[in-house]
């Protein structure tokens, strides 16, 4: 099969293998799928390998953070371990930059040329991806600085206490044209935002509270990210028909705000089952009834 004619609904549907250095890869079936929506039970460098080059619009990722060293953090007033699971433990800086290198290189030869990606981490991951998005010639559009209002306070009392990550956004080629919805961003409703006022522009400073018990009535995902911070990145860097990946899909939330925002398709990828089981039941609870999410 050539490349050219494996169109959306095709990937969609199975993600065929495509020919490549002359060897047909097998196929790999979603574990869930419906017309615009799909999730893989796969390493995302196998799934990737399945896209055409220049073939998503959008992608979203919140790699793991390689911070779950054994210490503790405070939340609601105990004492609990910052350990998230298997796959956030650090193998060593040189390992984990090889890590992201190789996840950031095939979403450069995936996105579409005016394509981008954000990438959301702390200080313990952002700085080796802010640094391979620089050095594989992606154009960087800002650093997104996601306040927390709520942020656990500091035990040690020997630090500031952590209420932040950066979230990077870059396009694909310098010179293509990337899609920003300015208006949306200046004039839309952002209530849980008291940095962001009416009618101004949008800053890079966005003040979100993690997300509430509401968001977790599913399950529980170590590090969900809040529904409104994936909203905002969906409707202000695509448009309808547009395909949007996750190659850290995580309990789901860009796939449940792509589907709360509509007209767009959404493809993720996660190692652990029970992860995507939660994004299917806040997926299905959503298209049930969607009021519940706006
Ligand atoms: C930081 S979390 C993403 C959280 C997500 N944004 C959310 O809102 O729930 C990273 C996720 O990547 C998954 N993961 C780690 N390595 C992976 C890999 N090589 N391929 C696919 N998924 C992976 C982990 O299981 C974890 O759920």
């Amino acid at each position: 099969m050539e490349q050219a004619s494996i169109n959306n609904d095709l990937v969609l549907e199975n993600l065929v293998g495509y020919i490549s250095k002359n060897t047909v890869q097998e196929s790999i079936k979603p574990i869930f799928k419906t017309d615009n929506f799909a999730l893989y039970n796969e390493d995302s460098l196998n799934v990737m390998s399945r896209f055409p080059d220049n073939y998503i619009d959008m992608i979203f990722a919140d790699p793991p953070y390689m911070l779950s060293n054994d210490g503790f953090t405070c939340q609601n007033g105990r004492m609990v371990s910052v350990n998230k699971g298997k796959w956030d433990k650090s193998s060593g800086f040189e390992e984990d930059l090889a890590f992201h290198e190789t996840w950031i290189k095939e979403c450069k030869r995936i996105l579409k040329p005016e394509g981008t990606i954000w990438i959301s981490g702390t200080y313990h991951s952002i700085y080796q991806c802010g640094f391979l998005l620089q050095k594989l010639g992606f154009h960087l559009l800002n650093d997104i600085t996601w306040f927390k209002p709520n942020a656990s306070p500091n035990l040690s009392c020997r630090f500031f206490t952590a209420s932040h990550e950066t979230v990077l956004w870059a396009r694909k080629d310098k010179n293509a044209k990337h899609h920003f919805d300015y208006e949306a961003m200046k004039n839309g409703r952002f209530p849980e935002d008291s940095i962001k006022k009416p009618e101004l522009q949008m800053r890079s400073v966005w003040s979100i509270p993690t997300p509430s018990p509401k968001e977790k009535v599913f399950g529980k995902h170590p590090t969900q990210k809040p529904l409104a911070l994936l909203k905002r990145i969906v409707l202000s860097s695509t448009k309808p028909g547009d395909i949007i990946f996750d190659p850290f899909n995580g309990s789901g939330t860009t796939g449940i705000a792509t589907t709360s925002i509509g007209k767009r398709k959404y493809i993720g990828c996660d190692l652990n089952k029970e992860y995507l089981d939660l994004t299917i039941k806040r997926y299905k609870a959503l298209t049930a009834n969607k009021e519940l999410f706006e």
